[in-house]
């Protein structure tokens, strides 16, 4: 039987890297990308076991997008699990009084405009597919984070970019639900990774002061294992589903 295909953009490293390595591990075809060369990241995963490709694509620009989805069209015969995670951080953390809007239109493009018109790319090529072969079973999605829900107000660009990936995963399971095309967003906490390495002490003090129900780090694995569970068919009733990977963060207490 063929290799089922997963893309996981920013599967150069941290959460992106950990997803891909957990689908190759269970048999998928994996291909990752970051904005910088992803063949080593690449290599790693070969060395495991997997079947890999790599490509480096901007994907808050238009002409990489369309780059990247024509590659992969050529490269392989159909996608069956889209990873939208590439993102990024503020570069400062500034007051929602003082924050600039160039890091408003960075965070914005990278971590919504991109995610939401590659959907849109690969949303229609699957649409496509999925009207000649039956048994072609896609699924798309979206990693969001708690703060799509939480405020901070040292970051309100990149909550903003995340609530909005909340909604564009709402959109996308309305409009697809009809050609049978799940689309699930998960909420991850805090995920110990390059991004969040500059505010470790921060966190640390947190996650010792009990602010998250299961006191540890998250890591990217336990994103990586919920992405197998999505991709593996175990919710089939459910779309536009939350998953909330986050130690246990959002619930409310008393
Ligand atoms: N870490 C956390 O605690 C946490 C929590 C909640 C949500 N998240 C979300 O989870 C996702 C992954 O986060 P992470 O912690 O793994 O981040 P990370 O370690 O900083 O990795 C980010 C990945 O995204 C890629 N990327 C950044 N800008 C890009 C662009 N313009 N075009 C294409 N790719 C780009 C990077 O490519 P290069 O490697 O080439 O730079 C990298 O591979 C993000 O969407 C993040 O917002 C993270």
């Amino acid at each position: 039987m063929e290799k089922k295909c997963a893309l996981i953009t920013g599967g150069r490293r941290g959460i992106g890297f950990g997803i891909a390595l957990e689908l190759a591990k269970h048999n998928y075809r994996v291909i990752i990308t970051g904005k910088t060369d992803a063949s080593s990241a690449k290599a790693e995963i070969e060395k495991a076991g997997g079947e890999c490709l790599a490509y480096s694509a901007d994907i808050s620009k238009k002409e990489d997008r369309l780059e990247l989805f024509n590659k992969i069209n050529s490269a392989v015969p159909r996608l069956d699990v889209l990873v939208n995670n590439a993102g990024i951080a503020p570069k400062v953390r500034a007051d929602i009084l003082e924050a600039t809007e160039e890091s408003f239109d960075e965070l914005i493009s990278v971590n919504l405009k991109g995610p939401y018109f590659l959907t849109q790319l690969f949303a229609n090529r699957m649409i496509e597919k999925k009207k000649k072969e039956k048994d072609y079973s896609p699924v798309i999605v979206n990693i969001s984070s708690v703060s799509s829900f939480a405020s901070s107000t040292n970051r309100g660009d990149y909550c903003i970019s995340k609530a909005g990936i909340s909604m564009m995963t709402k959109l996308y399971a309305d409009r697809l639900s009809e050609f049978g095309i799940p689309v699930f967003e998960i909420q991850p906490g805090i995920i110990a990774t390059d991004m969040t390495s500059g505010v470790k002490a921060k966190y640390d003090k947190m996650i010792s002061d009990g602010v998250f129900p299961i006191k540890r780090w998250g890591v990217p694995e336990d994103i990586a294992r919920t992405v197998l569970a999505i991709a593996g068919g175990c919710l089939p009733y459910s779309t536009g589903q939350v998953l909330h990977v986050d130690g246990g963060f959002h619930l409310r207490r008393l």
